[in-house]
């Protein structure tokens, strides 16, 4: 038997359902912050991600999906899609253009992690990027889409774990504090975090083994490191997001996995995750496209994690994602298919949700079928309800029956989904 490869899944209803009404809450969000959808490709030359994600990170070194191409290029599938976004700006030229980009994605990703809950080999991003600036004011109204976003889809509560992590002038002088305050406990620390502190120092902030917890507590500050001008990005910023309301905690041992980074980090989290609790991840990027061979271009983003927003919200909101019938065409002997057939087409197109089956059946079949669907109403089409044009409409939940005229069907069902519980 062939199996889906481990990792990987499929999504089926009702969380498929789910799936589409975060992804179309996500455009109806982006779009009144003026933010235009890209789609770039799902698999790029493996290099672009080897120098904007880092050669040293879990994500290239050991989790990418990397293969040869017939013609002996390295090609991946991408593991996110911030470096993609990048790429296409400067391929394209859009430099050229006045003004901030403002783009957003959805889609899969690919990294070959180990497969737990929350966690896949295959998973979906919802993203966003601006490209162009540099100003605090952009990462403040980056924050506040997202939060605004959240606040519509209900989700709470959740912490925005906020942090800066400097530039390419003052971080240096980090990592070496870093590394000379590592390098004094290195034989007590983990192996992962003494291999870290040769690779990728930073990322030592990030352990979560328990025994390195009380020393790492103990090493200096990034936030202590901070050049005048990263300093003052960030306290902008901060003044920025108190402005707006938005509650914010200051991490400084939060320094994400992907080596593009530059001054601030953000994080949001939810204990109603357990393990993986990280909902989002993002934050600036503003030397990434020097690194993949462009100009400079400036750049904030983030990336949702689309399965742990649907693993979330299907906790808070059990109905998510349904869509039942609203209604189930039982047609009585063969006479009546073509009435049968000529509402449902009415109804279709006035955007009701029909069931309909082709084989003839008695009454009774049709309301167990019915039930079985979960179908909100049954519309009965017997020869006698054509001669009167008064049709049978029971509603499945109530038990009780009303007939009516073909061109009430539409309003009397339409009316009864409006006062429902299902969102549209
Ligand atoms: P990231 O933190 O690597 O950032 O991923 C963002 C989010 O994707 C995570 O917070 C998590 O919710 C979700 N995620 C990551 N890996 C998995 C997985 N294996 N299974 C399920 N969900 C996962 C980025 O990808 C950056 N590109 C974000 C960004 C955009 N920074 C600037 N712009």
């Amino acid at each position: 038997m062939i199996k889906a490869i481990r990792g990987t899944r499929d999504i089926l209803p009702p969380e498929s359902g789910a799936f589409q009404y975060v992804e179309t809450l996500a455009r109806e969000v982006f779009r009144v912050f003026n933010f235009d959808e890209i789609r770039t490709p799902i698999f790029e030359s493996a290099e672009l991600f080897a120098r904007s994600v880092g050669t040293e990170t879990d994500i290239v070194s050991k989790e990418m999906y990397t293969f040869a191409d017939r013609d002996e290029t390295t090609l991946a599938l991408r593991p996110e899609a911030t470096a993609s976004v990048v790429r296409a700006f400067i391929e394209l030229q859009m430099s050229q253009e006045p003004g901030l980009k403002r783009f957003y994605y959805i889609g899969p990703m690919f990294r070959r992690e180990r497969p737990q809950k929350g966690r896949y080999r295959q998973f979906y991003q919802i993203g966003a990027e601006v490209l162009g600036g540099d100003h605090p004011a952009i990462d403040a109204e980056v924050i506040e889409m997202v939060v605004e976003y959240l606040n519509r889809l209900g989700i709470r509560p959740f912490s925005l774990l906020l942090n800066s992590i400097g530039d390419s002038k003052c971080r240096p002088n980090f990592v070496k504090a870093l590394k000379a305050a590592a390098g004094e406990v290195r034989d007590k620390l983990c192996e992962n975090c003494q291999r870290r502190l040769e690779t990728n120092p930073l990322r030592v902030l990030d352990c979560k083994v328990e025994s390195c917890q009380p020393y790492i507590n103990r090493f200096p500050s990034i936030l202590e490191y901070l050049c005048a001008d990263c300093q003052a990005h960030f306290s902008e910023l901060r003044g920025l997001l108190d402005a707006r309301g938005i509650a914010y905690q200051i991490t400084p041992r939060m320094v994400r996995g992907l080596d593009y980074y530059t001054r601030t980090t953000f994080e949001i989290t939810s204990d109603l995750l357990g393990a993986q609790n990280s909902l989002l991840g993002g934050g600036r990027y503003d030397g990434l496209s020097e690194s993949i061979g462009g100009p400079p271009v400036k750049g904030i983003g983030f990336a949702i994690g689309l399965d742990r927003f649907v693993m979330v919200l299907t906790q808070i909101r059990p109905e998510l994602g349904m869509d039942r019938p609203q209604v189930y065409v039982a047609w009585l002997g063969t006479k009546t298919l073509s009435k049968a057939y000529e509402l449902t087409r009415m109804l279709r197109r006035a955007g009701v949700r029909c069931a309909i089956e082709f084989d003839e059946m008695k009454l009774k079949k049709a309301l167990s079928n019915a039930d079985r669907l979960k179908a909100a109403f049954v519309l009965i089409v017997g020869e006698d309800e054509i001669a009167k044009n008064k049709f049978g409409l029971k509603d499945m939940k109530g038990g009780s029956q009303v007939f009516l005229e073909e061109r009430e069907l539409v309003t009397r069902i339409q009316g009864a989904r409006e006062g429902s519980a299902v969102p549209a």
